[in-house]
Parts: C-alpha cells; sequence; structure tokens
C-alpha cells in the first residue's frame, strides 16, 4: 500500500464525537423535559432495550444520569484540550430547548447550559460541531403527535432550529441535521424507528410508507433548518448526517450484485434528498409500484431544492454482504426483501458482530465523493469493546488503536490516492459513554475510560486509557506519521 500516512489538509477537524443523551444525564434538571432516550431502558449484547411508556419504577435507564457530563464538563474538555482535540462533536437535546416541543417559549436554562458549554469549548482551542437531533425528540411529540408521522413536527423542529441556530450564531459554525437519518429504512426495527422519528407502529400501518412518510417529513424539516441557517448566518456550515454501511454482494452472481446496489439505494434515498434537493427517480417509482401515498406539497419540493447541504457528514462503522442464492439461506444472518445478509468470510468481527472493514471506509468515501463532489465529513467511527484496568491502573487497549489506525490509514488512502475532499474526522465516543444500541456502558468506544458498569454503579472516574497517548500524537503530526 502506497505510504500516505502524515498528509492530511492544514486545517483538517481533528476531533471525537458524542450525543446529549448519551453524555449529559441530568434528564430532569435545568427545566429539561422528558425526551425520548429517557424511557428507553438497558439491554445488552443479546436483549434489546425496552422502549416504556413514560417512566416505570423499578426500571433502570441509563441515559438518565450516563456520565454526568452535564455536571462535569468543565473537567472533561481540559481532557479534551490535553488530547489535543480541535472540534467535538455533540447534540443539542431539544428537550432541554423546548421541553415539550410545542411550548410557546424556549426554555431559558437549557439555552444557558449550551452557552456555557460552548464558551468552554471555544475557550479551549475547540471547535463545536453541532447535531440538531440526535437520536431524541421531546417525548410529547410522541405521546401527543406521533412522531415525525405528524407534518406538526416540521414546524417544531424549524422553530428549534432558529431558536438556537440564532443564539448560538456566534459560537457554533459546523451543524447538523439529523443523526444518521437513513438508519430507519433497513429493517423498520423498533429501536431505528423510535429512536429516529419516535415512531410506534399500529395495527394495520404498512411499515414501508410509514417509514417514508415520516422520514420525508424530516427531510423537509431538515431543509427548512439549512435555509433559515443560513439566513441567519451564511458563514455557517450545514450538513446532513448519514450511516453509511457499504453493501457488498457476496458472490459475483450479477443477482447479488443488482441485490446489493438495490440495498444502498435505500441508505442514499436520504442524502440524495439533502445533497440534490430533488426526490430519486428510483424512489418515486418504488411509491408507484407499491401503491404508497407520500404526501408532500410543491411547496415542500420548493423548501428541499432551496435547503441543500453544504457537506456530507456520516457514520462508518462496518460493511455488510448480500446474496439472493437460495444455497446461502442456513447461513443468513438477516433477511431483507430482495436479500439476505451474511457474515463476509473475509473479515473479521467485533464483541458486538460489527465486521471490520478498513477498507470499506476508503471505498464508501470514493462512492459518497463520487455521487456528490460535495467535501466529506467523518463524524463517527470507532470500535465498541470491553476494556479492563489492569493491576498497575492502566488500560492497554491496543485493538481499538489497531481499528482506528487502520481506518485513518484508508482515509489517508481516499484523500491523497483518491483525491477525495474530507473536512476531519471526530471518532465516536472519545470518553466512555452509555451504548445507544444496547444501553450498555461496557460496551466501550473512548480514549478516556468512565467508572460506571452496565448497571449503573461506579464512581464515574474518569482516567486516560493508553490509545489517549495514541491520538494525541496523531493530531499533533497530523497523521499517523510515516
Ligand atoms: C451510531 C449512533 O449509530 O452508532 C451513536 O449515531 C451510537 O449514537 C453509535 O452510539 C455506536 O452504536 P452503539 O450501539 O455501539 O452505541
Amino acid at each position: 500500500m502506497t505510504k500516505t500516512r502524515n498528509t492530511f489538509p492544514k486545517d483538517f477537524l481533528w476531533g471525537g464525537a458524542v450525543a446529549a443523551h448519551q453524555i449529559e444525564g441530568a434528564y430532569n434538571v435545568g427545566g429539561k423535559g422528558l425526551s425520548t432516550a429517557d424511557v428507553m431502558t438497558a439491554g445488552d449484547r443479546t436483549t434489546p432495550r425496552q422502549i416504556t411508556k413514560g417512566i416505570e419504577s423499578g426500571k433502570y435507564y441509563p441515559n438518565h444520569e450516563a456520565i454526568d457530563f452535564y455536571h462535569r464538563f468543565k473537567d472533561d474538555i481540559k481532557l479534551f484540550k490535553e488530547l489535543g482535540l480541535k472540534a467535538f462533536r455533540t447534540s443539542i437535546n431539544w428537550s432541554r430547548i423546548f421541553p415539550n416541543g410545542d411550548d410557546a417559549e424556549p426554555n431559558e436554562e437549557g439555552l444557558a447550559f449550551y452557552d456555557e458549554l460552548f464558551d468552554e469549548l471555544l475557550a479551549n482551542g475547540i471547535e463545536p460541531v453541532v447535531t440538531l437531533s440526535h437520536f431524541e425528540i421531546p417525548y410529547n411529540l410522541y405521546t401527543n403527535y406521533v412522531g415525525f408521522k405528524n407534518k406538526a413536527l416540521i414546524g417544531f423542529f424549524e422553530r428549534y432550529a432558529e431558536t438556537v441556530m440564532q443564539r448560538y450564531k456566534d459560537k457554533v459554525t459546523y451543524w447538523m441535521t439529523f443523526n444518521e437519518i437513513n438508519n430507519q429504512m433497513d429493517t423498520f426495527d423498533e429501536l431505528h424507528l423510535w429512536t429516529n422519528s419516535a415512531i410506534i407502529f399500529e395495527d394495520g400501518d404498512n411499515k414501508e410508507e410509514v417509514t417514508i412518510q415520516a422520514s420525508m417529513n424530516e427531510l423537509i424539516a431538515s431543509a427548512r433548518a439549512v435555509k433559515i441557517g443560513k439566513k441567519i448566518n451564511p458563514a455557517f456550515q450545514i450538513g446532513c448526517m448519514m450511516a453509511y454501511v457499504p453493501v457488498y454482494p457476496y458472490s459475483c452472481n450479477p443477482h447479488d450484485l443488482m441485490a446489493a446496489s438495490k440495498m444502498m439505494e435505500r441508505r442514499f434515498f436520504y442524502s440524495d434528498i439533502h445533497v440534490r434537493g430533488e426526490v430519486p427517480s428510483y424512489a418515486l417509482k418504488m411509491w408507484e409500484q407499491k401503491g404508497f401515498t407520500i404526501d408532500y406539497t410543491e411547496d415542500d419540493l420548493a423548501v428541499l431544492k432551496e435547503g441543500t447541504v453544504d457537506y456530507i457528514g456520516f457514520s462508518y462503522y462496518m460493511s455488510n454482504a448480500v446474496t439472493t442464492l437460495s444455497d446461502k439461506r442456513g447461513q443468513a444472518v438477516r433477511d431483507h426483501p430482495e436479500a439476505m445478509t451474511l457474515a463476509n468470510p473475509h473479515l473479521q468481527a467485533n464483541d458486538w458482530g460489527w465486521q471490520i472493514d478498513p477498507q470499506g471506509l476508503r471505498y464508501t468515501m470514493n462512492l459518497v465523493y463520487q455521487r456528490y463532489n460535495k467535501p466529506l465529513f467523518i463524524v463517527e467511527n470507532g470500535m465498541g469493546a470491553y476494556d479492563k484496568i489492569e493491576e498497575d491502573g492502566k488500560i492497554y487497549d491496543d485493538y481499538r488503536v489497531s481499528y482506528l489506525e487502520e481506518h485513518i490509514e484508508a482515509m489517508a488512502q481516499a484523500v491523497n490516492v483518491d483525491g477525495v475532499d474530507l473536512m476531519g474526522y471526530t471518532p465516536w465516543g472519545v470518553i466512555d459513554i452509555v451504548s445507544f444500541g444496547s444501553g450498555e456502558m461496557e460496551k466501550r468506544y473512548g480514549f478516556i475510560y468512565v467508572d460506571k458498569d452496565n448497571q449503573g454503579n461506579g464512581t464515574l472516574q474518569r482516567r486516560k486509557k493508553e490509545s489517549f497517548n495514541w491520538y494525541k500524537q496523531v493530531i499533533e503530526q497530523n497523521g499517523l506519521g510515516n
């Protein structure tokens, strides 16, 4: 492989990423309303998290305290500064600003909290990168409005976006609208639908049609936020946030290739609209064939066109392989309408079955850049793992370093060999946080260890892992070094 390890653009945004509900805690402090993330219990590797009706006594909700970043952010930012972060990606918790989502006035205490947080970051030379909705919305917008199925949420989101963009116009330049908006279309599973759109299906719902309607409402809301943001401060850089999981044909059978391409289309649907501002023809055709009626107006279409994004933020963790070959049925990990997912025999997986594929990152960057010709920003990447504190008090997380090193190497190839325009890299969970998927604390991503277990026990004390020193050096030398 060509050695191009040490060359990233001069102002490259080396950073770290988290989300409000996975880190802040203080779920009922400072006038905050209940959010959809507050009614999710803890699960584990094999047990899914439950979504309860309100908060039920006797159940454990890991996001209620999370790692108490709300009260400890000043100390944590000191560590981020020591690490050398140039950017810190977090989200604003919508229910801190509008506790019920439909309130007439924003909650000043919530606004003041993010003022303090952004000021502290800036004072330490760290650029805030902000997601407006990272897998949560005010719970009231579910109970009284059934989530993003309802077009009323477009207006509520727009008002929320306008409020925070106006308030932080001189503090935040980099924004993203909806986190991993395209995660909901693959499987229609409860967790993803809940976290993306606050949808719980009702009897008689056509799941795909309902998901598409909610998605269109979010895409319109996103475009409205982009338009408003650009009016508030034309220097804003506003992106979308996609989960890209490249889908490979399991074999070179052309039917497998076609199946993989069709599955990719389901994910590209979202960025196609965010970036090009038009509903793609493959989607219109599919809706027609399936008899779906998706409700949007000519005005909505104009908004989509006017509210296109400046860059493509995305997460990358793994790849996927699919086949249509019926003799492989016994090996299927998951069934989709057109194909089955199989484990890729060329890849290893982490303890949660996520297949590790650095080349897939380079491939994805090429694919996306060629499709859109817009700057890319890798805003999540990393490997969840169990960490152990050794007798000398250290955490030797060389597995984490290997994972990240290989991905940064692939990233360098995409930039320097393939000519991809990449703005920055913010690996996921710079500090240990509550896992979104399982609600565990012990699925750790961070360079900074947090003393807390899956049941919520621990002192919350922070401790640098060995990977901390490694990442610090990567940032200092603007790459891996030759
Ligand atoms: C992404 C999300 O899907 O992956 C994060 O944007 C999430 O919120 C991350 O935490 C890792 O997933 P998990 O399930 O390991 O926490």
